[in-house]
């Protein structure tokens, strides 16, 4: 069942294999194929990796799909914003050609018993604190894939550690996807844009200004050459103390391996700092790579 829409407007499909045997049509045509999967409640961060893949490739796909594997028992599954119009609304003026918007008996038929795990990169940051999630990322995104077919997909460097995890799983499993990091898009006062951003009261929308000025100033510590990861990240927590209600997590380590470096940052070598801290009920995450040639 394929929805045509509005005019102007992305044509929305609801089953998997019929997006996939159109997208067939088009590579088929020498077409090649840009992918931004989403869970919606899109934001000029996304739409920034729409412009890019349609950039890069001849037909924009998105995907929107809040998938409930990645949410914890006590997470916001329940209320995670949800606004299919609005979404096509704003996908109409990047362009995209094509929404993929699955339910989620199509994407887990009863029955469904297969988990991508990948192990390592998950050890640490958000992996220990949200059981399950980068289990619930990498399945659904391996499957997204598989329903998209061979194609270049770009996600946000804002969510680093679902990058490197989305980066191992596609190599693992050999996957015909060229997966892109494109940099976070800011908020004027710095602040990241998410889509959990609207769950802030103006004065917690205040207070998350500290996870960029901590950012900040280890960007600033790090460029004028501190090379230890616990000085950087006592300069994030001091600029977190007091604004933030509770600190998940602050790491300065390997972009790569996403683990502590043993020592000092190693000269020449980038260090990427994240975060993850509540701001009342919110639980908003933030990094900066320290060092790197396109942070
Ligand atoms: P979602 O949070 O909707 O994010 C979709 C994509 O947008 C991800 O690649 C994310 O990193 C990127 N993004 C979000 N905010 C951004 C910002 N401020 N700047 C740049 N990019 C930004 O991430 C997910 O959905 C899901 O986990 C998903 C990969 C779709 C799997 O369900």
């Amino acid at each position: 069942m394929t929805t045509e829409g509005r005019a102007g407007w992305p044509k929305v499909t609801r089953v998997p294999a019929e997006l996939r045997r159109l997208l067939d049509v088009d590579r088929a045509q020498g077409k090649t194929v840009g992918f931004v999967p989403t869970m919606g409640a899109l934001h000029e961060g996304h739409l920034a990796l729409v412009r890019h893949a349609r950039s890069i490739a001849d037909v924009a796909v998105v995907s929107i799909f809040v998938n409930p594997t990645q949410f914890g028992p006590q997470e916001d599954l329940a209320r995670y914003p949800r606004n299919l119009d609005g979404d096509l609304k704003l996908l109409a003026t990047v362009p995209t050609d094509h929404v993929l918007a699955p339910s989620v008996d199509s994407v887990y038929p009863e029955g469904h018993a297969t988990t991508v795990h990948v192990a390592g990169l998950t050890d640490g940051l958000c992996g220990p604190l949200r059981p399950g999630h980068f289990d619930g990322v990498a399945t659904v995104v391996a499957k997204l894939f598989s329903m998209v077919g061979p194609c270049k997909a770009v996600f946000g460097r804002k969510d680093f550690q679902q990058l490197q995890v989305i980066r191992r799983m596609t190599a693992d499993l050999d996957l015909p996807v060229e997966v892109l990091g494109r940099p976070t898009i800011r908020e004027p006062d710095g602040l990241a844009m998410s889509s959990r951003n609207r769950y802030l009261s103006p004065a917690d929308r205040e207070r998350a200004g500290a996870l960029v000025e901590g950012l900040r100033a280890a960007a600033t510590a790090f460029a004028a050459g501190e090379r230890r990861p616990a000085e950087l990240e006592r300069l994030v927590r001091d600029r977190l103390a007091g604004r933030v209600d509770r600190i998940d997590y602050v790491f300065v380590g390997d972009p790569e391996t996403l683990h502590p470096y043993p020592g000092a940052i190693p000269a020449g070598c980038a260090a990427l700092a994240a975060i993850a801290a509540f701001v009342g009920p919110t639980r908003l995450i933030d990094n900066a790579e320290l060092g790197a040639e396109n942070p």
